[in-house]
């Protein structure tokens, strides 16, 4: 496994594989690896002759007071795992090697944007496409892997690849999560015994809207509010958004009359946490 800094470096690396006829798989993260990524990695090693993991913390997708100087940080932990599920090129660029000088151009996400975490972390969605398309240009895959986690990123980079006509292929992966249902993030490493117990009220809450919208209850706001009491049960909890939205375009439904996504964001103490599922938008035949 090679372990590269540069973008010429990353580029020449890519290249090669490429003339050798190897395919090419992408795995962008910020690093602090746990099993939610390597499922990424090892998706792309099944697919791809040639697998990139980058890591790179992006600053441009931190909003003022958020937790970048903070963001958990490992690196040998993280080559070992990238070595471990047989990562073949590690790309790790410092900020000044993505960003140097003043950046002017940035992908605008639009409408998908404005709800879910677009609207409590203004200018995030535009840091994570802009970041997402250098790397894209930096290292040219066939294929990108992103996990249905980050649901509305995931929706967002989908759409900038169709609407800038880029040449990869996004690929979906599922929500890997602990055994008792608290999907794996960086960010659990911040939570304390007691918090990393209440954090699984997230997963319950979504568990419970599914099962009522299974059941046949299609009043988004009572779903909402199913939730919101799964939250509010939990004392160090604080919500900062419970949406269902539909599946294409994440804007808000009223009522679950096609295919629906409930996400939210809860601070679990100071550690603001994301989840979401899957609702089926089937009216059932009367
Ligand atoms: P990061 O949070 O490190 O996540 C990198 C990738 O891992 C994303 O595609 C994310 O959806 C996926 N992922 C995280 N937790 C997961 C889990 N429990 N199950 C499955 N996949 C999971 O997302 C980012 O970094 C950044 O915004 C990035 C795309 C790298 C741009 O900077």
């Amino acid at each position: 496994m090679k372990v590269v800094e540069t973008i010429v470096q990353a580029r020449a690396a890519a290249g090669a594989a490429r003339r050798a006829g190897k395919s090419i798989g992408l795995v962008p993260t910020m690093g602090a690896l746990h099993e939610g990524h390597l499922s990424l990695v090892r998706a792309s090693r099944g697919e791809c002759g040639f697998t990139v993991v980058s890591i790179f913390v992006n600053p441009a997708q931190f909003g003022p007071g958020e937790d970048l100087s903070r963001y958990p940080r490992g690196l040998e932990a993280d080559l070992e795992a990238c070595r471990g599920s047989e990562a073949d090129l590690v790309f790790v660029p410092r900020v000044e090697e993505m960003y140097h000088g003043e950046n002017l151009t940035w992908v605008e996400v639009g409408r998908l944007g404005e709800h879910l975490c677009g609207a409590s972390r203004p200018g995030h969605f535009r840091g994570v496409g802009t970041v997402v398309a250098k790397l894209f240009n930096i290292v040219e895959p066939d294929r990108a892997y992103f996990g249905q986690k980050d649901a509305q990123q995931l929706a967002i980079i989908e759409r900038m690849v169709t609407d800038l006509n880029m040449n990869v292929e996004i690929r979906r992966c599922p929500t890997v999560r602990q055994k008792d249902g608290l999907a794996l993030s960086s960010r659990n490493v911040y939570l304390s015994e007691e918090q990393r117990r209440e954090a699984l009220c997230l997963s319950r809450a979504l568990g419970r809207a599914v099962e009522l919208a299974r059941k046949g209850e299609r009043d988004c706001a009572a779903l909402i509010e199913e939730m919101r009491r799964v939250i509010e049960a939990e004392a160090e909890t604080r919500i900062d958004y419970i949406s269902i939205v539909d599946r294409e375009l994440l804007q808000p439904l009223a009522r679950l009359d096609r295919p629906g996504l409930a996400a939210l964001a809860v601070y679990v103490g100071q550690t603001r946490l994301i989840d979401n599922m899957a609702l089926d938008g089937q009216e059932r035949p009367s």
